[in-house]
């Protein structure tokens, strides 16, 4: 049975509902908590009290979630509600937007990731990005993946790098696709086979999280059924957390799924109760169609 989350401050909260007035009409300005369990039995990452600010305008509002190892999560919600923006959270990539400014505490391993001295590099190895549009480098499909361990100097020799590039390529499932032509440019495959390829240079620097960003919205249904099962591969060596607005996809490749509204945290549970039985109306709107 789900609880209002007990990890959220009743100051946290005030807090929240103040800043949310300003973007918020009338009708959202009750919302008390996150529905569901935001913590997990084995949390790799977690999130407490996490605002996110471009400029004046709240986009994340007081969100705290775990990510779990070894499982999916899938993060849906209508379009501008925050998902991307708290994806990117999770590896600091909002650095690099001058006027997003992000509080509360994350940790990876229970190290804080916010903390103002902690070194973006590593960090990005650790919890590594998959984007919505596949973006090889410009260069050769051996190169792509060699390219991090080389930076991370994770590797002594060229056939320790060779291995590399090979292991994780398979584990990326391309392998076979592409073992008699590595020294071709990365962009020269198809969409589904450039998307598997950066899964394959985000796995080679051996990451602990890996997040994706509606990671097959640019594929067809037979490269995206292709990822959705190398995702449910990924999950046995790494934590996954995924934004789709695909509910199927959702439904098939996630443990856990989190509902965001408006830059809320509405409900967070099992995917089979978030999409059987929901307990929040929004959810339930979002997920029956009747929203988004
Ligand atoms: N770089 C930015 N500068 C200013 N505002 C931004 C920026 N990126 C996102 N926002 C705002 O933050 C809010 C959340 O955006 P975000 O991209 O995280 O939503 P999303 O849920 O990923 O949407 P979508 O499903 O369309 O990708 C929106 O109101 C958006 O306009
Ligand atoms: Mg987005």
């Amino acid at each position: 049975m789900n609880t209002i989350s007990t990890a959220i401050l009743p100051s946290q909260i005030s807090a929240a509902n103040d800043a949310r007035t300003k973007v918020m009409d009338s009708s959202e300005r009750d919302f008390a908590g996150t529905l569901g369990d935001i913590s997990c039995p084995s949390p790799r990452m977690q999130c407490r009290g996490v605002d996110v600010w471009y400029a004046d305008k709240q986009a994340i509002n007081n969100v705290s979630l775990d990510i779990g190892r070894n499982e999916v999560v899938a993060m849906i919600g209508p379009s501008g509600c925050g998902k991307s923006t708290f994806l990117r959270c999770l590896n600091r990539m909002n650095d690099s937007i001058p006027i997003a400014r992000v509080t509360g505490s994350i940790t990876i391993d229970g190290q804080e990731i916010l903390a103002k001295h902690i070194d973006v590099v590593p960090l990005r190895a650790r919890v590594g990005m998959v984007f919505q549009k596949p973006n090889p480098f410009p260069k050769s499909i051996y190169e792509n993946i060699a390219y991090g361990p080389r930076i991370h100097g994770l590797t002594s020799s060229r056939a320790e790098l060779d291995e590399l590039v090979e292991t994780s390529l398979r584990k990326a499932g391309l392998w076979e696709e592409v073992k008699d032509r590595l020294d071709q440019p990365g962009t020269g495959l198809s969409g589904g086979q450039q998307q598997r390829l950066c899964i394959a240079r985000t796995i080679a620097v051996s990451p602990e999280v890996i997040l994706m960003d509606e990671p097959c919205s640019a594929l067809d249904p037979i490269a995206t059924a292709k990822v959705e099962e190398l995702i449910d591969e990924l999950r046995a060596n790494y934590s996954i957390a995924i934004v789709t607005h695909s509910m199927q996809q959702a439904a098939r490749v996630s443990q856990r799924t989190a509902y965001f509204h408006l830059g809320d945290l509405i409900e967070v549970g099992t995917t089979e109760q978030i999409f059987n039985q929901p307990q929040h109306r929004l959810t339930e709107d979002y997920i029956t169609g009747r929203f988004g």
